[in-house]
């Protein structure tokens, strides 16, 4: 499908998946609105896509799990960016990695709130338009983590396979529309997602990638362009996406 001119926003564009999915939807010339909270980046990687791809682009300083704010800035988007073609549901996070009856309360709710409430406030305020267009693509980022669990993961899991599981459910409540919907999950990818999990402790977060190739951003982002450029009549329910060292959560051939 031609995705030259369609609008695309993306959560979580600051920062690893997000900003690299940014990238590979300008190359296909996408608009883009970007959406993180950390405004600053994704102003300056707006500045670098447009000159480097001639694309316009809309930023916005944006906690998808602050309803009211969610709310508010999908009714106030400018006349060029309000008809979102392509919604990318990124933005997510895990937080600690121990067992359920030791770990903190105030993790799980963050993990709750941004990876399955901030993905409801943002589809909630942007499907209506697409339904009322007949035209539209929400693709979900869920998790190997979606499709199994592991120790250490309860929380994290349970939001990816409630992503899963809001994904599946929505395809079907949109069966009498053109509109798509997709999840990719990936396995492993080296971004700043084991530095956010594990609260800035960067040696820590390096391990977990130590002794073998991870996939990268733009492994992911090169999937998630694929799946929307797929000619109208094809929907790409679900890919899963793992680095060829990993066979499941902790089965990872590593070198040393
Ligand atoms: N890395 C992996 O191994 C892996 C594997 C499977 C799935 N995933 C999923 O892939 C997605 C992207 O993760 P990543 O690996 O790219 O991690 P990342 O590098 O940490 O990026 C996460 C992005 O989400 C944004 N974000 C977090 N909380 C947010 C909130 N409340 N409101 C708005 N934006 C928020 C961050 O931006 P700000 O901090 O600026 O808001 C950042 O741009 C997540 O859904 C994650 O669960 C990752």
């Amino acid at each position: 499908m031609k995705l030259s001119g369609k609008i695309a926003c993306i959560t979580g564009a600051s920062a690893g998946i997000g900003k690299a999915c940014a990238e590979s939807f300008a190359t296909a010339g996408c608009n883009l609105i970007l959406l993180a909270r950390r405004l600053d980046r994704v102003e300056e990687l707006g500045e670098i896509l447009k000159s480097k791809y001639g694309i316009k682009y809309f930023v916005g300083q944006l906690d998808v799990s602050n309803r009211e704010d969610v709310e508010r800035f999908f009714k106030n988007l400018p006349k060029d960016f309000n008809e979102i073609d392509i919604l990318v549901n990124n933005a997510g996070l895990g937080k600690g990695l121990g067992p359920l009856y030791e770990n903190k309360i105030d993790d799980w709710e963050v993990m709750i709130d941004t990876n399955v409430k901030g993905l409801l406030y943002v589809s909630r305020a942007v499907i209506p338009g697409m339904v009322e267009r007949d035209r539209g693509h929400i693709i979900n980022i869920g998790s190997i983590a979606g499709r199994g669990t592991y120790p250490g993961g309860s929380v994290y899991t349970a939001t990816k396979h409630a992503v899963n599981a809001i994904t599946n459910s929505l395809r079907k409540d949109l069966t009498n529309t053109e509109i798509r919907v997709s999840t990719v999950d990936p396995g492993l990818t080296e971004t700043e997602f084991s530095i956010v999990r594990f609260d800035g402790d960067k040696e820590r977060a390096k391990k977990m990638y130590e002794g073998f190739q991870p996939l990268f951003a733009e492994d992911v982002a090169e999937t998630i362009l694929f799946v929307a450029a797929r000619p109208p009549h094809v929907t790409i329910s679900d890919i899963v996406i793992y680095p060829t060292a990993q066979s499941d959560f902790h089965l990872v051939n590593r070198k040393k």
